[in-house]
Formats: C-alpha cells, sequence, structure tokens
C-alpha cells in the first residue's frame, strides 16, 4: 500500500514539471504586400493572372491574383479531403485520389467533386501586409464576402 501511493506521488510529480497543454498551430501566414503577386500576363478565361503554390506544402493554400482581387484557396478537395495538386502548364488544380479537376479559379469541371475548391480568410493588417486565416473557410456561396478577398 505505502509502495502504490509512493508510486502515485511519483506519477504526479512528473505530471507537474510536464502538464497537459494542447498546442495548436498558427492559422494566420503573412504571406507579403499585395503589389509582390503581379505577372504581367493576361489574364485567362476565369480572370486569373496568376496561380502561386508557395504556400500549398507547409499551409495547404494558393494565394491567386485575379483582375480586380487577390483571393486564397484552400488546396482541400472538396470532395473527401485530399490535396489538390497545381499544374501551371494546364493552368488546372488536380485531386490525386480521385481525379477531380478544378480550373485555376477554384471551379470544379470533371471528377466526383461535388463543389468549387474552398477560399480562406484574407485581409491587410496594419502593415498593409496580407494575411492568410486557415481556420476561415468560405464555400462557393461567400466568394464575394468581406474578407474571401482583397480588392486590388
Ligand atoms: S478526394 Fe479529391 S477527387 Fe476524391
Amino acid at each position: 500500500m505505502f509502495f502504490c501511493g509512493t508510486g502515485i506521488a511519483a506519477v504526479e510529480t512528473v505530471r507537474f514539471f510536464f502538464p497537459r497543454v494542447v498546442f495548436h498551430p498558427p492559422t494566420t501566414f503573412k504571406i507579403g504586400p499585395p503589389g509582390g503577386f503581379v505577372s504581367g500576363s493576361v489574364p485567362d478565361t476565369y480572370g486569373v493572372i496568376l496561380v502561386d503554390p508557395r504556400w500549398k506544402r507547409d499551409n495547404k493554400f494558393f494565394v491567386v491574383r485575379a483582375e480586380d482581387r487577390i483571393y486564397a484557396i484552400y488546396a482541400r478537395c472538396t470532395h473527401l479531403g485530399c490535396m489538390v495538386n497545381w499544374f501551371e502548364g494546364e493552368k488546372t488544380y488536380r485531386c490525386p485520389c480521385h481525379g477531380s479537376e478544378f480550373h485555376s479559379n477554384g471551379v470544379n469541371f470533371a471528377g466526383p467533386a461535388p463543389r468549387p475548391l474552398d477560399r480562406l480568410k484574407i485581409f491587410l493588417d496594419v502593415d498593409d501586409q496580407l494575411v492568410v486565416d486557415t481556420g476561415t473557410i468560405y464555400t462557393v456561396k461567400h466568394f464575394d464576402d468581406k474578407n474571401a478577398f482583397v480588392a486590388v
């Protein structure tokens, strides 16, 4: 009995020094000023000038510069959630799981995906830097909402 109590005390002492803390990864990412997303090329059929995939691998989003706005596309396929890839040559996002394909603006056109790729909150901070918040998602009905894009 004494031995058991000592063991519990030892465990509690260890727990004291290693408290249970849940670490949440950051959801906001500074991606630079709007002027950094200019390619000089003409818009494609979907009004997209540039798709920037720099944040796809680590943060799961693409930054899109369109004619009149900048928005962030969530790289999660709207079928079952696999990560889509951007193919610059074909100006298409493609899902490796079941073959869904999306135009440069994220609108689905092939495969089982039921709707366009979602978008993420984007806004300008006090330093005029674009910030993407992966914690807030906009579905297609809300693409024109405040903070679903930044006008340029
Ligand atoms: S998860 Fe993308 S097509 Fe199924």
